[in-house]
């Protein structure tokens, strides 16, 4: 029915979005100005030095010394204040209260998978695939943290990780850069909400900038070569949506980036994050990053680390204090441009603006009831299931209804902190609820039988394996939660085995001996190899570290409550020595071919041809990038581009038919990828350009579209110009990056006339 009236209104109020918000951020931006330059002003040399400083409480020796300092303005910010409000508090009131411009500080804190309620690993949120759900688990993390006075998380992190023997692995989102990318910015807009004002919000920081993922060998800390074209069509991606994603601050890296370390680099900071991309909020230095390029040999001491970093764009210094030491010497000895200073003040007043910290620069009232609400363990129930990824299923899972006893074995069955992963500072285990509780509380008519079968995951002796082998032999089927301690992924955590730690392998040999039918859960912070223990398993589910809700998530897939639906964010190899391999590599000139794989792993064969290969394992890996089982199938067909000609300015439409074509309800991740076939610089085998969540039910059926147009085919080319090449492209839609998952059909982008 036509209801002019209602048309009326409609129009009435875009006009107002249009006209009104425009105008009113404008004099929001003028405002902040105005205050920005009053401040500057009005402070004195020392005071605005003292904005650059970020300190851990905890290195200095006295209360009443710090006080001290904060008085006199010689701070802008503290990390790890306390896991408390009332830290914080005092700390803040000597500032407000008792400085000589009230200049509020700023408390960070590493807010990174969770608070309180502790959401899967970052890794294993990437293997969601779910931006939404991602966006409202940073919005909970933010609300509970905020309890504590934290008012800035040092999360996302969005380096793109190759190497699972990097420890870091666990808190990235994975090896390719659009899903990277979507996350991170889901991640900030959870944090950040839509303004940075709102109390229950806090401001996000993307971290580690740039290129910390590709240390040489995967070891923490180490040296990175990534050459401009790379850096700018991979590493960077993720920041930049970041960025465009409304960002407050971003993090120098450790590395030393071609010869340059992150936090003296000034073409990563000032050329790409402030010139090109418009970037206005501040740039921390990650802890002692700074005074490390004395180690790098980049700067001969504290002095020249002052001086090229603030000359670089690195506003806060984290823990170190060159700053504090030697930047007034610097500018007084005409070494330093004044101006450097006063842009970093600048840019760290402005996110204390837009905090409104100003305003509101104590913790939120609290509420008690924040922490472990019962939405947040219930969204940490939904994400941690939506991250789970069946690997291999020989039609054991989900456990069928006439399995009357289970037995539940292994060092992560029953294993409050280890299911919590890596970095989470204010968790609390005993708010974990384990498998071995889900199970327990959910029996039914069923019986639980449990042996932890090992004591922890690097465990060296055998003491409890034959309580394990004789619960598996009562059972009609053994859940064994195998994995990783928490502690043997993340910063300075990276190894060089990346198998199964302790004896774990042999307690799953001495269960499959049994003959019960075996299913594997594995929990760990990064891609294990397990090529044995995955022939001996009937079926493998990878958990990552799944959070708190680790138990009741678990319980939820693996009785079929819901269909497995994650997939994974990053290349699973067969072998350590496959390192790195990933999905988006580039040809070479001597390609391997389908035909010489099944190549058994570690015993030498003659060679298959003068190509890049092994002898000794497949060239593909065991488990490819995007990949993932359900319990039911899906079956793509039909797969059609809207034009086989995409002319520049239009538009490419790719429908495939995607159909439920099992029996039970379930969600799939419909994953796009394109393949640019020649290019001026070489170009990757295939590259992810587009995915959705897609809930189908048994027998149903959907078209699914894409759009893809000329920007989402750019690359920085040979001459280092973000442009897509005319030429033939390939399209691939399917439910995982290998070559059999995929369909696939061609087109041609045209030249402009
Ligand atoms: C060092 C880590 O690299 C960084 O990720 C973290 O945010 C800081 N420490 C602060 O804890």
């Amino acid at each position: 029915m036509f209801q002019p009236q209602l048309i009326k209104s409609i129009l009435f109020l875009l006009l107002f979005f249009f006209i009104a918000l425009p105008a009113q951020s404008l004099d929001d931006k003028t405002l902040e100005n105005e205050k920005i330059s009053g401040l500057l002003a009005k402070m004195t040399i020392d005071e605005k030095i003292g904005q650059l400083a970020q300190f851990n409480p905890d290195a200095r020796p006295t209360e009443a010394g710090l006080k001290e300092i904060i008085r006199q303005g010689g701070v802008g910010s503290f990390l790890n204040a306390g896991s408390d409000r009332e830290t914080k508090e005092k700390l803040q009131r000597v500032a407000v209260e008792e400085s000589r411009l009230g200049i509020p500080l700023i408390f960070g804190r590493d807010v990174i998978h969770g608070f309180r309620t502790i959401f899967p690993i970052p890794l294993g949120q990437a293997a969601s695939w779910n931006p939404l759900l991602v966006e409202k688990a940073s919005a909970i993390a933010a609300r509970e943290a905020v309890q504590t006075g934290v008012q800035w998380t040092f999360a996302p992190m969005m380096d793109i990780a190759r190497d699972p023997r990097w420890g870091r692995i666990a808190e990235s989102l994975g090896e390719d850069p659009v899903l990277a990318g979507e996350l991170a910015a889901a991640m900030t807009r959870g944090f950040q909400g839509n303004n940075l004002s709102d109390p229950n919000r806090i401001a996000a920081c993307a971290k580690h900038y740039v290129g910390y993922g590709a240390a040489e060998g995967g070891r923490d800390y180490n040296i990175t070569f990534i050459p401009e074209q790379e850096l700018r069509n991979v590493y960077l991606v993720p920041f930049k949506a970041a960025v465009d994603a409304g960002l407050a601050t971003v993090m120098s890296a450790f590395n030393d980036l071609n010869g340059v370390p992150a936090s003296g680099n000034a073409f990563t900071l000032r050329q790409v994050l402030r010139n090109e991309w418009g970037f206005d909020g501040f740039v921390v230095s990650d802890w002692t990053s700074m005074t490390e390029m004395i180690n790098h040999g980049y700067c001969a001491d504290e002095r020249e680390v002052a001086l090229k970093s603030l000359a670089a764009g690195v506003d806060m210094e984290m823990v170190s204090e060159s700053y504090r030491n030697h930047v007034k010497e610097l500018i007084e000895s005409g070494q330093l441009d004044q101006k450097y200073l006063d842009q970093a003040v600048a840019n760290i007043l402005r996110i204390k603006i837009r905090l409104g910290l100003f305003e509101n620069p104590y913790p939120v009232p609290e509420d008690k009831s924040v922490l472990l609400h019962p939405d947040h363990l219930q969204t940490a129930r939904e994400l941690a299931g939506q991250s789970l990824v069946l690997l291999k299923n020989k039609n054991i899972l989900p456990v069928k209804p006439d399995v009357k006893t289970i037995a539940i074995i292994g060092p992560l069955a029953d294993n409050p902190l280890d299911q919590l992963g890596t970095w989470a500072p204010d968790r609390n285990p005993d708010d974990s609820v384990t498998p071995l509780q889900a199970f327990r509380e959910n029996a039914g008519g069923r019986k639980i039988l449990f042996a932890k079968g090992m004591e922890k995951p690097r465990s060296m002796d055998r003491k409890h394996f034959s309580a394990a082998v004789d619960a598996a032999k009562k059972a009609d089927v053994a859940i064994v939660f195998v994995g990783e301690d928490e502690l043997l992924s993340g910063e300075a955590h990276s190894r060089a085995f990346i198998n199964l730690p302790g004896l774990q392998e042999e307690l799953i040999a001495a269960i499959a001996a049994t003959k019960t039918p075996m299913v594997l859960v594995i929990m760990a912070g990064r891609p294990l190899t397990f090529p044995t223990q995955l022939e001996q398993a009937d079926a493998l589910l990878y958990a990552w570290h799944p959070g708190t809700m680790a138990g009741p998530a678990l319980y939820d897939v693996l009785t079929g409550a819901i269909a497995p639906s994650g997939k994974l964010p990053v290349s699973f190899p067969r072998t350590v020595g496959q390192v790195p391999i990933y999905y988006n590599h580039r040809n070479t000139g001597r390609p391997p071919t389908a035909d010489m794989l099944g190549i058994p792993l570690g015993t030498p064969e003659d060679p298959k041809g003068y190509v890049s290969n092994y002898l000794d394992a497949d060239f593909t890996p065991q488990f490819p990038f995007g990949f993932g089982l359900s319990y039911t199938t899906f079956t793509y067909s039909a797969l059609k581009l809207s034009t086989d000609k995409l002319l520049p300015g239009q538009e490419l439409t790719v429908t495939v038919q995607l159909k439920n074509s099992g029996l039970m309800a379930a969600e799939e991740v419909v994953q796009l990828y394109t393949r640019d076939l020649t290019g001026s610089i070489t170009r990757p085998v295939k590259e992810l350009k587009a995915f959705r969540r897609v809930a189908l039910k048994p027998g149903e059926k959907q078209d699914v579209q894409f759009v893809i147009t000329e920007e989402d085919l750019a690359f920085w080319n040979a001459e280092m110009k973000f442009v897509a090449e005319p030429g033939k492209f390939e399209v691939m839609v399917g439910g995982s990056s290998a070559d059999g998952d995929l369909l696939k059909a061609g087109f041609v982008l045209e030249k402009q006339n």
